[in-house]
């Protein structure tokens, strides 16, 4: 299987967000991201990948710096149909050269623990796994 791996595009977004329509993905007390996240990363930061099987979008990985020279990788999802062939090592490898291009110090990022899959995958690309948490989360904070 031919895989490309190569920068978002606008005409990603959409498809981007549907593949974040997963349990793993899930927003406390909002919905999932929309299109609009994605094409909010679509910047001088080059931190959002997209990968593509015979021309179709299978996978994406967006992250951002952070202050300091943290980085932090804040979504990954691969098409259930694709996952297992090398999709999503190839998404974070991409992320991981483009933070050490820009020379970031620590990449860190949390992973659903239901998932022992996705575990699995984060340890064997050399992630160090960290203490639990629980995930809070707040919809708008204006009135
Ligand atoms: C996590 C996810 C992106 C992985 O994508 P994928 O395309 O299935 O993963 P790959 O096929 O590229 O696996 C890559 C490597 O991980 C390893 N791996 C995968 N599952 C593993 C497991 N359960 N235990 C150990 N290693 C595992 C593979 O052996 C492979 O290693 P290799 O390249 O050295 O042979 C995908 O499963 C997914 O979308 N999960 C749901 C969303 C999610 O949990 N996202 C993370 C939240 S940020």
């Amino acid at each position: 299987m031919a895989i490309k791996v190569r920068l978002g595009a606008a005409g990603d977004c959409e498809t981007c967000a549907q593949l974040s329509r997963i349990d793993e993905l899930d927003n406390p007390g909002a919905d999932h991201v929309p299109a609009e996240f994605f094409e909010a990363h679509i910047d001088d930061d080059e931190m959002f990948f997209v990968a593509e099987v015979d021309g179709r979008v299978v996978g994406f990985v967006v992250g951002q710096p952070m202050k300091g020279d943290w980085a932090y990788i804040t979504l990954l999802a691969v098409d259930p149909r694709t996952r297992g062939q090398g999709v999503g090592r190839l998404l974070v490898d991409a992320i991981l050269k483009r933070c050490e291009d820009l020379r970031f110090g620590y990449v860190t990022l949390f992973a659903p623990k239901f998932n022992k899959k996705t575990l699995g995958f984060y340890r064997s690309r050399g992630f160090i796994e960290g203490k639990d948490h629980v995930q809070f989360g707040i919809g708008p904070v204006t009135e």
